[in-house]
């Protein structure tokens, strides 16, 4: 894939002076069934998290809580955003290579992902990466 079908997805907010709420519904609010939900917490600072892609994973990334920087890459380009709303999903299809930097203390990084987990579906190594796209 490449990084242009990488987008940021506006999720449902309702907005209620005693608290929001964000709530999202595989093949409606994501292109896919959602199979698995995991986050990241408790990251100490200076942490990088990522450094890997996926043969057939699709995953819409979030910040539940606080802040951290995705820089996504196709193998021909790069993109960093930053991401901080609980409302705002970061699609990643497949065969995207990704590095995740600069969490904020107690941040939460929520991952709504299309399959179950499954170490076959990594790619670990960035130069394995790059052969596995020509
Ligand atoms: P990994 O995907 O490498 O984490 P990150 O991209 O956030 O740095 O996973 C870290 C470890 O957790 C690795 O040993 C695999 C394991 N893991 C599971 O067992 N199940 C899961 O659903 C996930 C995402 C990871």
């Amino acid at each position: 894939m490449s990084l242009d079908q990488c987008k940021l997805i506006p999720l449902p907010k309702i907005s209620n002076p005693k608290g929001n709420l964000t709530f999202i519904e595989g093949q409606q609010h994501v292109p896919f069934a959602i199979q698995r939900v995991y986050y990241l917490y408790d990251v100490p600072g200076g942490a990088e998290r990522g450094g890997h892609a996926h043969k057939d994973l699709q995953q819409l990334i979030i910040a539940a809580s606080g802040s951290f920087d995705i820089t996504l890459d196709d193998g021909r380009k790069k993109h960093t955003w930053h991401m901080n709303r609980p409302y705002i999903g970061l699609y990643v299809p497949t065969m995207i290579w990704r590095e995740i930097t600069n969490f904020s203390s107690g941040s939460v990084l929520m991952v709504l992902a299309s399959n179950r987990y499954d170490e076959a579906d990594y790619y670990r190594n960035y130069t394995d990466f790059l052969a596995a796209l020509k």
